[in-house]
């Protein structure tokens, strides 16, 4: 039986709680992920940077609980491409909502049935993040981007489609500023 708590929404706060998962994901650990492979192997040939952290708390009782984490994405990209997550989809239905800290970002979304968004993440904001369609933030400003995020109990996070197929759309510095572009490697599911 969990009992009431207050957490400081901050990493150092959130390791603090036993529960906690500490997840940290580097340019080795995301090279295809990110479109331009030639950077990414200049970069790797010099170091192996640290592209985001996340911090967790799963909920594994057996009531309707609440999973909830913190992930900060630092400043950075890989050619054009800002510094983002993997991105996945929840494989069992399930909603989820991010609310802003710190920084600026852009969710990029894709649903299952083909269509594709991005909405902006700045401090104070919230977004609705609707079962079904696969998720990824980017950090598109100069400091670090740091977002709550929570979500319901026993959600298989799936991983393996946002590998196989990517994202239709990529987040890439532009002179204007960050913008939105077709990705001209993105498969559809079901198609070759
Ligand atoms: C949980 C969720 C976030 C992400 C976190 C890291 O459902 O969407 O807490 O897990 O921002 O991103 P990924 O999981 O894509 O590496
Ligand atoms: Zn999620």
């Amino acid at each position: 039986m969990i009992t009431p708590f207050a957490l400081a929404l901050d990493p150092a706060a959130f390791l603090e709680m036993k529960a906690t998962k500490e997840v940290v994901r580097r340019l080795s650990d995301m090279r295809h992920h990110f479109s331009d492979k030639r950077a990414v192997e200049r970069i790797l040939g010099q170091g192996d940077p640290v592209i985001y952290r996340f911090w967790e708390v799963e909920y594994t009782g057996p009531e309707r609980g609440l999973s909830f984490g913190i992930t900060t994405i630092y400043p950075g990209s890989i050619g054009r491409e800002y510094y983002m997550t993997k991105g996945h989809f929840h494989a069992s239905s399930g909603d989820e909502i991010y609310m802003t800290l710190h920084g600026q970002g852009c969710l990029i979304l894709q649903s299952r049935d083909g269509q594709s968004q991005t909405l902006d993440m700045v401090p104070g904001g919230l977004c609705y993040l609707p079962s079904g369609w696969g998720h990824r933030t980017a950090n598109t400003g100069k400091e670090n981007f740091t977002f709550v995020s929570i979500w319901p109990p026993n959600i298989e996070h799936d991983y393996q489609s946002v590998s196989q197929y990517g994202f239709p759309q990529l987040v890439v510095a532009t002179d204007h500023g960050p913008e939105a572009v077709e990705n001209p490697e993105f498969i559809r599911p079901g198609r070759s």
